[in-house]
């Protein structure tokens, strides 16, 4: 395995990789590699010849205020985790290499990033897309892999290549849940053993929900008031938003028909958490 800091690695080696006729696949990711992260890179290994994982804790996607400074930044173990997995690059820049000067240039996705996560991170999703961007058109990968659990974003991040011709294909991988049904994340580390416990209950909530629309609710404001009533059994537990939505469109629905995502954001502690579930329904 690789590890390169600079762009210009970066375009040599997969230059090279691409020279033998390798399909590249990339896995972006801001470290403090977990099982989630693994799943997306088995998956790259599984499908591409050349697998490339970038590390970049992302300033330009987190908002004053949050916690940029405080994020987990385990390298030596992510690259364990990385050569352990089959990656054969691994992209560390610093923020120096990916923003030399102030940046002018942004790619922006509308309507999508509005909704959900948008509301509360209004610069959020600009800073995803465009270093989305700068990644792709450093690595140049055929396939790049996305996971679920982050549905907005891998929502925008689609639709930015489609609107924008980029040359590769997105995959999103499913929400890799701890045995307590808590999707795994880098901000779980945020949590005390107790408050992990407790941020067991916004998977339960959604798996509540499932069962309420299996039944045949299809009314979103009852949806959203179970959903939230079985979220304020954790009493600290703060609910920043619980939308039902259309999938695609990510708009918000009063009544639920096609593929409807059920999207929650919390904040415990420290940690502010987020998951989802998407539910074909009819109509
Ligand atoms: P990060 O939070 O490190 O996540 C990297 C990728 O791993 C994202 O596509 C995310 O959806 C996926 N992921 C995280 N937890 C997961 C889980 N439990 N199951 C499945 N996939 C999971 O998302 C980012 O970084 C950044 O915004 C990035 C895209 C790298 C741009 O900076």
């Amino acid at each position: 395995m690789e590890v390169a800091e600079t762009i210009a690695q970066v375009r040599s080696l997969v230059g090279a990789a691409r020279g033998r006729g390798k399909k590249v696949g990339l896995v972006p990711t801001m470290g403090a590699l977990h099982t989630g992260h693994v799943s997306l890179i088995e998956a790259a290994v599984n499908d591409c010849d050349f697998v490339v994982v970038s590390i970049f804790v992302n300033p330009t996607q987190f908002g004053p205020g949050e916690d940029l400074e405080a994020y987990p930044k385990p390298f030596e173990a992510d690259l364990e985790i990385c050569a352990k997995a089959g990656v054969d690059l691994v992209f560390a820049p610093a923020p120096e290499q990916m923003y030399p000067a102030q940046n002018l240039a942004w790619v922006t996705v509308e309507r999508l990033t509005e909704p959900l996560c948008g509301r509360g991170r209004p610069i959020h999703f600009r800073g995803v897309t465009t270093v989305c961007t700068k990644l792709f058109n450093i690595v140049g990968p055929d396939v790049a892999y996305f996971g679920q659990k982050d549905a907005q974003q891998a929502t925008v991040v689609k639709r930015m290549v489609a609107d924008l011709n980029m040359p590769l294909e997105i995959v999103v991988c499913p929400t890799v849940r701890e045995p307590s049904g808590l999707a795994v994340s880098s901000r779980n580390q945020y949590l005390s053993d107790r408050q992990r416990e407790e941020a067991a209950n916004i998977h339960k909530s959604l798996e509540e929900c499932r069962r309420l629309i299996e039944a045949g609710e299809t009314q979103a404001a009852r949806i959203i008031a179970k959903v939230r009533a079985k979220l304020q059994e954790v009493p600290s537990m703060e609910i920043e938003y619980v939308d039902v939505v259309d999938a695609e469109t990510l708009e918000s629905l009063e009544k639920v028909s096609g593929r409807v995502l059920v999207a929650v954001a919390v904040r415990i502690g420290a940690a502010r958490l987020i998951d989802n579930i998407v539910l074909e329904t009819g109509g």
